[in-house]
């Protein structure tokens, strides 16, 4: 099975890198399923039902969350009536929506979990020992599972891809909107990457307006970050393959395109 991951899309500018560069990344690399994280996609806080059905009606198979989920106050009226969108499954009890969800594709089926860091961030449930629950319940259906884990350390996310190495065929990082270049294939035959990256605003600091970030180091004064309407964009993804009997990966690489790094078909 062929999966792309789409980090964290970042406002209108990066669901419209999003649906320029889709056509070609699908050419590109064939993927069976294509997993993005939405936590930032309507204007850099959460997402809407329209911008949840964009995404979709794009090729989308699956959106994860994450710190961001609740932004969006339609959120609550619409998160438990769709069923490709999934938040961090260590969040409350209480919480709707759910973390993780099930797609077939070509006989093959993959699960797909996300989870919450802890570190830097507020504290949610332990996502280790909610990892080692859903990926035992995953796997009775198929060895094919995936984790969006959505924090903020470079430590707690290298944890996560070792304490599921062997257990999931990939392990993937978001939250930073910074790309790391470690992805590898752990020695149990986890695809890993501590951080995919975004996809939004390219000449921004972490896809928010550079003047009102700067603005606020250099005066720690309160001041609304806001995502801009113009500029170019950044695409960030990884891509892995990974074996449908053993659910082992066996390829992965990064996906980083932008005005430095033009995509090379
Ligand atoms: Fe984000
Ligand atoms: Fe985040």
């Amino acid at each position: 099975m062929k999966i792309l991951f789409i980090g964290d899309i970042v406002g209108s500018i990066g669901r419209e890198a999003l649906e320029s560069y889709l056509p070609r990344l699908k050419r590109k690399y064939a993927p069976d399923v294509i997993i993005a994280n939405g936590e930032n996609a309507a204007a850099g806080r959460g997402i809407t039902k329209s911008i949840y059905q964009d995404l979709l009606f794009m090729g989308v198979d699956v959106l994860t969350m994450g710190n961001h989920t609740w932004d969006q106050k339609e959120i609550f009226d619409f998160i438990d009536d769709v069923d490709y969108l999934i938040r961090p499954a260590n969040f409350s009890e209480e919480a709707p929506g759910r973390g993780t969800v099930s797609v077939t594709k070509n006989g093959e089926t993959l699960t797909v979990i996300n989870l919450h860091g802890r570190v830097f961030l507020p504290a949610h449930e332990d996502p280790f020992r909610m990892a080692d629950e859903l990926v035992s319940e995953a796997r009775e259906v198929s060895p094919l599972v995936f984790v969006d884990f959505h924090a903020e350390a470079t430590s707690e996310k290298i944890a996560m891809g070792w304490h599921l190495d062997g257990r999931v065929s990939g392990v993937v990082g978001t939250h930073t909107h910074v790309q790391t270049a470690d992805a590898r294939i752990l020695p149990e035959g986890t695809a890993y990457i501590t951080d995919v990256g975004m996809t939004g605003p390219y000449d921004e600091i972490l896809g928010m307006q550079k003047e009102s970030v700067l603005y606020r180091f250099k005066t720690n004064m309160p001041t609304r970050f806001e995502v801009p309407k113009k500029g170019r964009p950044v695409v960030s993804g990884f891509f892995m393959e990974a074996d449908g009997k053993t659910g082992k990966a066996t390829h992965c690489e990064r996906v980083y395109i932008n005005a430095d790094y033009p995509f090379e078909s």
